[in-house]
């Protein structure tokens, strides 16, 4: 058994929908939680800025001890697993391969089409993922951009001004004899309704977030590595800006309060050269 805390990062307060479904899985667990909601979002950066702040986060996340750290955020496992699994000393999970393989089984001839923001979908991750898996699998990358900040702004499947957006982006794709959808972004599992009404019936859902929640387990449980103390595991939170806004936002991600949350300052989690930059 193992009572260190499990990690999680993100860009800003989407990685609880990922621990929403850890919390659900192994409530014995103890959750310690980084939101980088002073630079969020990641999603619009560019690779080499989204390595640095995942580093950053990453990093920041060790004082705690954890057993293992989980990038919740789909950008920053598309754009930086790699660097990550180099440089931290505790094993990484990331979303992408999760996600991935759960797409690849319910696949079945049909297409994939991965969801995700414009880094995400640019970065190829996915379908990377999906190929070395089943290399003549039909992917097909789809960036939602307007999501985060629908999701947000606290709009959601019932809104008329979500089912339009998503309709927009996604109608097309019903030509496509598209098989299977990956929400391949934090926020997108909050609009999951109004996307499957956009894809049509036949359509499976696949949730990264609780694929990577089920991979866990599972890497757990095979090294002894669960804890199973019987009471009920803490949850801190941790960000770099506006923790009343991560409180009450973040509770529909969660889907339950969000009661500890801590204020970071900047020099706890960035490099002197990022402040330097800042600061210029
Ligand atoms: N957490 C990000 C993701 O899953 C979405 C928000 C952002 O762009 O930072 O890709």
């Amino acid at each position: 058994m193992n009572t260190n805390p499990i990690a999680v990062f993100d860009s800003g307060l989407g990685g609880l929908s990922v621990v929403r479904h850890l919390r659900r899985l192994l409530p014995n667990e103890a959750v310690v939680y980084f939101g980088d909601t002073a630079r969020v979002p990641y999603g619009t950066k560019s690779r080499q800025t989204v390595v640095r702040f995942a580093l950053e986060d990453a990093r920041f996340l060790l004082q705690f001890e954890p057993k293992l750290i989980v990038v919740a955020c789909n950008t920053a496992s598309a754009l930086a697993l790699h660097e990550l699994e180099q440089a931290l000393p505790v094993p990484v999970l990331g979303v992408v391969e999760p996600g991935a393989r759960a797409a690849a089984r319910l696949a079945e001839g049909g297409a994939v089409v991965v969801l995700g923001t414009e880094a995400t979908s640019a970065s190829g991750s996915y379908p990377a993922a999906l190929h070395a898996l089943v290399p003549d699998l039909e992917v097909v990358s789809q960036a939602c951009p307007l999501f985060v900040p629908l999701v947000e702004e606290g709009r959601g499947c019932d809104d008329p001004i979500v089912q339009l957006v998503a309709d927009t982006y996604l109608t097309p794709l019903r030509e496509r004899g598209v098989r299977v959808a990956v929400l391949g972004c934090t926020h997108y599992p909050l609009l999951r309704a109004a996307i499957e009404r956009s894809l049509g019936p036949d359509v499976h859902i696949v949730d990264s977030g609780r694929e990577t929640s089920l991979a866990i387990q599972q890497l757990l449980a095979k090294h002894a590595g669960l804890c199973r103390t019987g009471r009920p595991g803490s949850m801190r939170c941790y960000v770099s800006d506006n923790p009343d806004r991560f409180r009450q936002v973040g509770s529909r991600f969660l889907n339950e309060d969000v009661d500890q949350v801590e204020l970071v300052a900047p020099e706890r989690y960035a490099t002197p050269l990022q402040l330097a930059t800042d600061i210029c």
